[in-house]
């Protein structure tokens, strides 16, 4: 794993998208592993900038997105399907049919098969982005995950509950079930780009930092076993 440390948000934001713009840059079928929360919306910011001014297109890029809440319309401004629309394909000259999102609609674990299968079609991604929960989740694979799972429905912890409330205007709005890529999909990856910024992440950065010991209570020290993982953090995650 590659630890980059970051001057800012700005600064990590940059950085990590430079890395995604030199991969579509070297091919023009990319497959990208996408994230949703925050963190990322600074790298699609610049990816969106990059397309706009020339320097990459989306046109035969094709993309995977590692989560959605269970039980909200994908018009609802809280889901990722929105998300990923708003801060993403609405602004690129990707192709809608080329971007895949798990469905909200259903707790059906025959779903979750279906989206494996998707999984194993398009094989392994060129790049996968990855955001990390304050209890260390990764995508929605939360504490006691295993390296093996694959696309499972989950039930969402109360820290996670409570993390993600600051989106809705009532913690009751938030789901309580998502479904979620496992940590065997997120790992067929070429590249890992793990991102934590700010003070929020301060706790959990420490907790990885601290030991190399591989938890799976403690989802995100999964990284360490990646043999191309990347690492971006700011100083205010950073600093203790
Ligand atoms: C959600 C997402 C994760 C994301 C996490 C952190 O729980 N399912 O994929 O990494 O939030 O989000 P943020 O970047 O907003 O802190």
């Amino acid at each position: 794993m590659k630890l980059i440390s970051c001057e800012n948000y700005d600064d990590l934001s940059k950085k990590a998208s430079d890395l995604i713009v030199e991969i579509i840059k070297n091919k023009k079928d990319a497959v990208l592993g996408l994230a949703t929360g925050s963190t990322p919306i600074g790298v699609y910011q610049n990816l969106v900038r990059e397309n706009e001014k020339g320097n990459i297109d989306f046109s035969n890029v094709r993309t995977v997105n590692l989560d959605e809440y269970i039980g909200i319309e994908k018009e609802n401004t809280q889901s990722y399907h929105y998300f990923m629309n708003f801060n993403l394909f609405d602004r690129i000259n990707i192709d809608k049919n080329n971007t895949h999102i798990p469905s909200a609609d259903s707790k059906d674990i025959n779903y979750c098969k279906e989206y494996d299968k998707l999984l194993d079609e398009i094989g392994m991604r060129d790049i996968q982005i990855l955001g990390i929960g304050p209890n260390g989740h990764l995508a929605f694979n939360e504490p006691a995950s295993s390296l093996n799972m694959r696309t499972s429905i989950i039930d969402l912890t109360e820290e996670t509950i409570n993390a993600n409330s600051r989106f809705f205007e009532t913690k009751d709005e938030v789901p309580k079930h998502a479904i979620s890529m496992g940590i065997s999909d997120i790992f067929n990856s070429k590249v890992l780009i793990v991102i934590a910024s700010g003070k929020n992440k301060k706790r959990a950065l420490r907790k990885f930092l601290d030991t190399d010991k591989i938890d799976p209570q403690f989802p995100v020290s999964f990284i360490r076993l990646h043999p191309n993982c990347y690492l971006f953090v700011d100083k205010e995650a950073l600093e203790s």
